[in-house]
């Protein structure tokens, strides 16, 4: 429940920054590299190499839809007490958090 008090915040703190899903000025192209190999290993071990599902479910665009990118940082953010999505927050910031929510939005090749 307390979970949801963070909605606010992190929607707040991340309208702040420029909304770009190509070029995103916040996150380098060196840094963009890291997050893109963090997801196929460290996120793929649950989530699937391909992310198509594993111990986590599949992190496709379809199966995503019906997330904001917002939610899906704070999801990423904070994990889901209770299941084994782990919180990622000692790990990323709250733009890189979103700009991954942003590429599983739409879909990595
Ligand atoms: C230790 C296993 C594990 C790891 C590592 C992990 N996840 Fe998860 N993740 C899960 C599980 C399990 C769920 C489902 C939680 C639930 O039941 O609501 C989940 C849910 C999610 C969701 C919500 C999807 C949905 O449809 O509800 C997103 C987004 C997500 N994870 C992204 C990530 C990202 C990005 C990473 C890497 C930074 C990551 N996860 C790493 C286990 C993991």
């Amino acid at each position: 429940m307390h979970r949801l008090l963070f909605l606010p915040i992190v929607g707040a703190a991340l309208s702040l920054g420029p909304v770009s899903s190509v070029a995103s000025p916040e996150v380098p192209p060196q840094r963009q590299a890291e997050l893109i190999h963090l997801l196929k290993h460290d996120c793929g071990s649950c989530h699937g190499m391909r992310l198509e599902g594993g111990l986590g479910p599949a992190l496709k665009p379809n199966r995503l839809q019906n997330w904001s990118p917002e939610q899906l940082a704070v999801t990423i953010l904070y994990g889901r007490p209770g299941t084994p999505m782990p919180p990622w927050r000692p790990f990323l910031t709250d733009s890189e958090a979103f700009w991954l929510a942003q590429q599983l939005k739409q879909g990595l090749q």
